[in-house]
């Protein structure tokens, strides 16, 4: 009762065997809180005699200061033993491995293709581009497939219309460039292209980088020279590179280039298919018809043309096993090698 005033020992008591903050929290709200024992005493003053109750007043305030006091102390102790456990407990282990950085990088194709377009932009050429979605006369026709081209076939193409279709080659960007700027020109053409084609090594989307110089007096010296030169700064190595003799209706005569296969030095391995050779793009002089289709007299311009697949290329330049790697957002893929985190 208030009278006795008794309970500051208790109190005291409760507040220092108190061994959590919870606890001490509990207690303090039992002693001081809105309906604690203090509180509640205080309230019983008003019953008390007039003569009595300035005295109890008086011994009541001071056994509320005693026990805010104490459980100021209490907290000060316990907060500081609880950081002292999280300190022992958060130790650092020097020994652990750390846990570096993961920096990003820029995609393998978008890495090939920076670099092929920055060679090209050494030597001179500028960077055209054209729709993905394309018509049948710049895709086939102009480029000397007519309706009934056999060629057309090797194509596997998505038609959107009739005469509508995704471009299944970069080459429509020629035609759409000699109409455009009149020659001479140097213009490499980068982009995606669309054919209905999915295994190993081939996805229904795939980029190509579409060459193109009209000049007068273009010679197939000039354009092996050029290719030659290309290949061997991409590849970073001398390679042996062969022009073997192919077919495109679009350029005469034609070629298709082949890499000494850089896996097993031309031995023969799974890559070169046993054949010792890699091809990586196709070339040739361009056609006649399609300067005649673009506006200009075959008799006075000549030209050399080249394509190239851009996920081939960097298959072969970073060592990827699968073309279907590029597009499956798989973290290993896309990170570049682990950078060593200090000494
Ligand atoms: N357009 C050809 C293809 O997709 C590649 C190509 C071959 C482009 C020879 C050319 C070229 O410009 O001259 O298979």
């Amino acid at each position: 009762m208030v009278s006795e005033l008794d309970f500051l020992d208790s109190a005291l008591a409760a507040i220092s065997s108190a061994s959590t903050l919870v606890e001490l929290d509990r207690v303090r709200v039992h002693w001081l809180g809105r309906n604690g024992v203090l509180p509640e005493a205080f309230r019983e003053l008003a019953t008390l005699p007039a003569t009595e109750r300035n005295a109890t007043g008086q011994r009541l305030n001071r056994a509320r200061d005693a026990i805010e006091d104490a459980v100021r102390k209490r907290r000060h102790v316990l907060e500081a033993e609880a950081v002292e456990k999280q300190l022992a407990r958060k130790r650092i282990d020097v020994t652990l491995p750390g846990r570096g950085t993961l920096p990003g990088t820029l995609h393998p194709l978008t890495q090939a293709r920076l670099r092929i377009e920055a060679y090209f932009l050494g030597s001179g050429f500028t960077i055209a581009t054209g729709p993905e979605i394309e018509d049948d006369f710049h895709n086939f026709t102009a480029l000397n497939m007519g309706p009934d081209h056999p060629a057309r076939a090797a194509h596997d193409t998505f038609y959107l219309e009739e005469t509508v279709l995704l471009r299944t080659h970069t080459s429509p960007v020629q035609v759409r460039a000699l109409k455009r700027w009149p020659p001479p020109l140097r213009i490499i053409a980068p982009g995606r292209v669309y054919r209905r084609d999915s295994d190993l090594t081939h996805t229904p989307m795939f980029h190509q980088i579409e060459g193109l110089v009209v000049d007068q007096g273009i010679t197939w010296a000039e354009m092996t020279g050029v290719l030659t030169d290309f290949l061997h700064d991409f590849f970073t190595d001398r390679l042996n590179i062969r022009f073997r003799p192919s077919y495109f209706p679009f350029t005469e005569p034609s070629a298709e280039v082949d890499l000494e296969c850089f896996f097993c030095a031309r031995r023969g391995c799974r890559v070169c298919k046993q054949s010792g050779w890699i091809e990586v793009l196709g070339c040739g002089l361009v056609h006649p018809q399609v300067f005649r289709q673009s506006g200009l007299d075959p008799d006075e311009w000549s030209g050399l043309a080249f394509g190239m697949g851009v996920e081939r290329l960097a298959m072969l330049k970073y060592r990827i096993g699968d073309i279907r790697w590029f597009y499956d957002n798989d973290l290993r893929f896309l990170t570049p090698a682990p950078v060593a985190s200090g000494p």
